[in-house]
């Protein structure tokens, strides 16, 4: 078939820069769009091969084959391409329109030429079936169990944090003959907060990286339910499996989702799972020993006070934007992988002062698709250099502005017990008190 110039160039980008996979997936997405679907699965199964759980390849490679995107999001997923009719099947169907039969036919005939049954074989390890037989489990497990492939060493900077995590519970849990020396059991919890986009969530997947299999992770949607006190007993389930499985992490992301400030609740349903997640903290009923809970909000005005008594949540760490040193720690992470070259990073770290970590991921993606952009435009392939990265910076707009208006009003009017001081003193040194 005729290609476009653009598909054509951006085969070439491809094949220079083979690691880039937001590269290949736009590829991919272009060769959907026309109608070149068997060069496309191949590009979604290379990035899938690398990254199994890249959600982007997942969608795509959905979109490839038509089947209904994963069970959570079936309602938002997008409609199926008609299925053709199994032989015998449209005779015994009653029809109310005469002639919606003929119509059908034509369509199921345009449609025969391809064989879904072998293209379902031939995907059946990328992609979820679309129908189930009936031997296959249904139940899913609670929590996340994806390995994670970041590491510590992928977490640009946070030199502090990661020592205190170090202390609080790494050490401990490398070192059981130690824990028995001092008579010191792992259990407690840590809280990270911090402005959104400074990498809470990723350095709990680093550490999960670290880890294995004794990191559990848990999002709101692995807990709430909609029947009347089914979020508390998968709560509870979610603590047994950790006690199980001691010594371990149980990562709460979102905390002030789960465990909102009582007061602040107006449902009655909510409340019991606040409670509930208390009495689990407390490990009333069983003992929760070797579970460490981690825990990552950007509000903890709106975590429940309780949840941060001793024993619970009691220590905090706040996760600050990077510095210049870990702004360009974050840079070279997002573009090590890219076609880049003469890239200052210690200029751009220098101009990005007060930007997060996700809107430096941000800055090195727009980079990107500046240089993917041209060389469409001019046919000839080029590396992201310098110009994009600097025009990127010029483009993208640090997102934590609002989080520091509330955190300012916090640290001035709120900081019962001096809760936190370390915000107050960050608030100062950036002149916003
Ligand atoms: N220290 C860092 N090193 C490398 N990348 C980072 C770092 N901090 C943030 N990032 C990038 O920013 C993205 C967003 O970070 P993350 O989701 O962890 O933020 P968060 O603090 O959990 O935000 P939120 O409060 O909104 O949940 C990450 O996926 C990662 O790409
Ligand atoms: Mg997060």
């Amino acid at each position: 078939m005729g290609d476009s110039p653009l598909i054509d160039s951006l085969r070439k980008a491809v094949e220079a820069a083979p690691q880039d996979v937001p590269l290949r997936l736009h590829l991919a997405g272009l060769l959907l769009d026309a109608g070149s679907v068997a060069e496309a699965v191949s590009h979604i199964g290379t990035v899938l091969a690398a990254e199994p759980t890249s959600a982007a390849a997942l969608d795509l490679m959905q979109r490839a084959v038509g089947a209904p995107a994963s069970s959570q999001s079936s309602t938002t997923a997008p409609p199926m391409p008609p299925r053709p009719a199994a032989p015998g099947w449209e005779s015994d169907a009653p029809s109310d329109d005469p002639t919606a039969d003929s119509a059908n036919r034509s369509e199921a005939d345009l449609e025969s030429e391809f064989d879904w049954d072998a293209a379902a074989r031939d995907l059946g390890d990328l992609a979820a079936p679309m129908f189930l037989d009936g031997d296959e489990e249904l139940t899913e497990p609670a929590y996340d169990l994806e390995p994670s492939t970041i590491r510590l060493a992928d977490v640009g900077g946070m030199t502090e944090v990661k020592k205190r995590l170090d202390a609080a519970f790494l050490a401990p849990m490398r070192n059981p003959e130690l824990r028995k020396l001092y008579g010191k059991s792992l259990k407690g919890g840590l809280l990270l907060y911090g402005p959104p986009g400074c990498g809470k969530t990723f350095l709990a997947k680093a550490i999960a990286g670290e880890l294995g299999a004794s990191f559990f992770s848990v999002t709101l949607a692995d807990v709430l339910d909609m029947y009347i006190g089914q979020s508390e007993r998968n709560l509870g389930e979610i603590f047994a499996t950790a006690r199980r499985n001691a010594p371990c992490v149980l990562f709460l992301d979102e905390i002030d989702a789960l465990g909102q400030r009582r007061s602040q609740l107006r449902s009655n349903t909510m409340r019991g799972t606040v409670n509930q997640l208390l009495t689990e903290l407390d490990g009333v009923g069983a003992s929760n020993d070797g579970v460490f809970v981690l825990a990552a909000t950007n509000a903890p005005w709106d975590v429940d006070v309780a949840l941060r008594r001793p024993g619970r949540l009691d220590r905090t760490v706040l996760v600050l934007p990077p510095d210049a040193a870990a702004r360009e720690a974050i840079l070279r992470h997002h573009l090590k992988d890219r076609p880049v070259s003469k890239i200052d990073l210690a200029a751009a770290a220098r101009r990005t002062d007060g930007f997060s970590g996700a809107d430096l991921a941000h800055v090195c993606e727009t980079a990107a698709e500046r240089a993917l952009l041209d060389s469409a435009a001019t046919g000839a392939v080029r590396m992201i250099e310098m110009r994009d990265v600097d025009a990127a910076i010029g483009e993208v707009k640090p997102s934590i502005g609002p989080w520091l208006e509330s955190a300012r009003n916090v640290a001035l009017f709120a900081n019962e017990g001096g809760a936190y001081d370390d915000l107050l003193a960050y608030l100062k040194k950036r002149k916003i008190l």
